[in-house]
């Protein structure tokens, strides 16, 4: 394990990102440490470090995504937006990280960089990037959309407000990639039933998130637990169940029902 820390080269290699950063100039990032309250500024400084640190595995996982795509010789505008998603990703990271200094800086954090992305096990090259694909683009980005939303309404700043605006604008097409990617690609029945238990899986893996990264007040972007409602649950089914469906892919009752009780659980 290694400390999580991010560095920036600068010059032409920081301006190549400017292309992304544009809008992001009248955020007033003093602005946050007038408008923090003092009893939430902990809770959320571990909170925007862990999010650099998810924004920048999420980028992993792109990278991952468009060299399966690659190998699995899906079109090539869907590879392309796979790899600037990885820019996205490192925009968002920083955009995170900037939240978190200036609420007084990050919090340590141990990470493993060799594990970024846990690796496919499908067989071939086609089962093995539509599995990251559902992973990463149908069920993670799909949800961490009502999650952010979330934050945004209880967030109290309008600086982080303005920050999670910025980022919800590119997650949208993120999720949608899986979607394109899985109406291209011919799987057979087998394929889609392996699908089904990734996509259960990992469904399953958000009430974990639940249990360890909720706080007890809601605010500059701390995960509310108390007024938690039932947006996320309707995701999982619109967003992510539902579709996924429709596509020959169906999630185990059984995966849905852990994370029902879950955010039930957070929600008393
Ligand atoms: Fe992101
Ligand atoms: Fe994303």
């Amino acid at each position: 394990m290694t400390e999580f820390a991010l560095e920036a080269m600068g010059g032409l290699w920081s301006k190549r990102l400017d292309k992304r950063r544009a809008g992001t100039e009248d955020i007033h990032w003093d602005e946050i440490a007038r408008e923090a309250t003092p009893d939430l500024v902990v809770a959320a400084r571990e909170v925007w470090t862990r999010s650099a640190f998810s924004e920048y595995a999420s980028g992993a996982a792109f990278a991952q995504i468009a060299t399966h795509m690659l190998a699995a010789r899906a079109p090539i505008d869907l590879i392309a937006a796979a790899g600037d998603f990885v820019g996205d990703e490192m925009f968002h990271a920083e955009l995170a990280s900037r939240v978190a200094m200036s609420l007084g800086g990050a919090l340590s954090l141990e990470v493993n960089f060799e594990k970024l992305v846990r690796p496919p096990e499908g067989e071939g090259a086609l089962l093995r990037a539509a599995e990251l694909v559902v992973r990463s683009c149908c069920v993670g980005e799909s949800l961490t959309v009502p999650i952010l939303k979330q934050s945004r309404r209880a967030a109290g700043s309008r600086t982080i407000e303005a920050v999670i605006s910025r980022i919800l604008r590119d997650e949208a097409q993120h999720s949608e990639l899986g979607w394109w990617f899985l109406d291209w690609a011919a799987l057979t029945d087998t394929d889609r039933a392996h699908l089904a238990t990734v996509a259960g899986t990992t469904i399953r893996s958000f009430s974990v998130l639940f249990g360890r990264e909720c706080a007890a007040n809601e605010g500059l972007g701390t995960l509310p637990c108390a007024s938690f409602d039932g947006t996320f649950l309707d995701a999982v089914s619109h967003d992510v169940v539902e579709p996924l469906a429709k596509r020959g892919i169906v999630v185990a009752e059984a995966d849905i029902e852990d994370l029902r009780s879950a955010v039930a659980t957070t929600a008393e």
